[in-house]
This record gives structure tokens, sequence and C-alpha cells, in this order.
């Protein structure tokens, strides 16, 4: 199984946040692709810059999604994002320089950060939503 590979195993059992997650993937298993062909810097910044705008998309719908809910780890969570948003923003300042080495240096880090974070950070996060929600529809009837 390649390292990218959504599966799952690592569902966060909210049907939008899993999709966003597999699409999350996929361009890492992209970025992977071009690194092993060793492909040129504009082709890695393409994919590092649309890698950049999907993890932030997804990234906001889920700060969003926790602001509604009154998540109380939500700096917690967001940290861990900013972290990402901060890589990556690096590894493309550095790829625009030729030091394309760090698509690598970046994977490494993105492959241990998305498991980490899908199985432990963001299950937190749906396990918070669900019961807001239960709590929520309890109260309403
Ligand atoms: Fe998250």
């Amino acid at each position: 199984m390649s390292l990218f590979k959504w599966s799952k195993g690592h569902s966060v059992y909210l049907p939008e946040i899993d999709a966003e997650h597999r699409d999350l993937c996929n361009l890492a298993a992209e970025l992977n692709k071009a690194v092993l062909a060793r492909r040129k810097p504009e082709q890695l910044k393409a994919i590092l810059l649309n890698l950049l705008e999907a993890a932030d998309d997804h990234f906001r719908h889920e700060e969003r999604l926790m602001k509604v809910v009154h998540y109380s780890a939500f700096e917690w969570h967001k940290r861990q994002h900013d972290t990402v948003r901060k890589r990556l923003k690096l590894a493309i300042k550095r790829v625009e320089a030729g030091e394309t080495e760090v698509c690598a240096d970046f994977l490494k880090f993105l492959g241990a950060w998305l498991v980490d974070h899908m199985t432990v950070t963001d299950r937190m996060m749906g396990a918070f939503i669900r019961n807001y929600l239960r709590f929520n529809t309890a109260l309403a009837s």
C-alpha cells in the first residue's frame, strides 16, 4: 500500500472531511511520484501550489466546523494545520530557489503528519462534532 493512499482505517466518520482527506492524499501521492521521476522545479512547484490550496481550503473547512461547535481543543488543532501551512510555504520557496531536495523531506514530514492528524486529531474533532449534534438533537426533542 502506498504511503499516501487513503483507506477506511483513516476515516474520521465525517464523509465530507474524509473526501477532502482522500484528495489531499492523492495530491501527496502525485508529488511523491513527481519526486521519484525527478521532475523539474516548475512541475514540483505546481503540485506544491495545488497542495497548498487544497490543504488551506480543507483546514479552513475544519476550522469553521470547530468554531460552530465551540470545540475546546480548537487552538491545539489549528496549530497542527498551521505547521503544514508553514512547511508547505517554505517548501515552495526552496523549490523556487532550485532546492528540489526539500520535496523529499517535506513528504516524509507530511506522511507522518497525515496519519497522526487524521487518526487522532481529526477523529477527536469528529467525535466532538457528533456529540454536539446528538446533544442538540436531544435538546430540540
Ligand atoms: Fe484537521
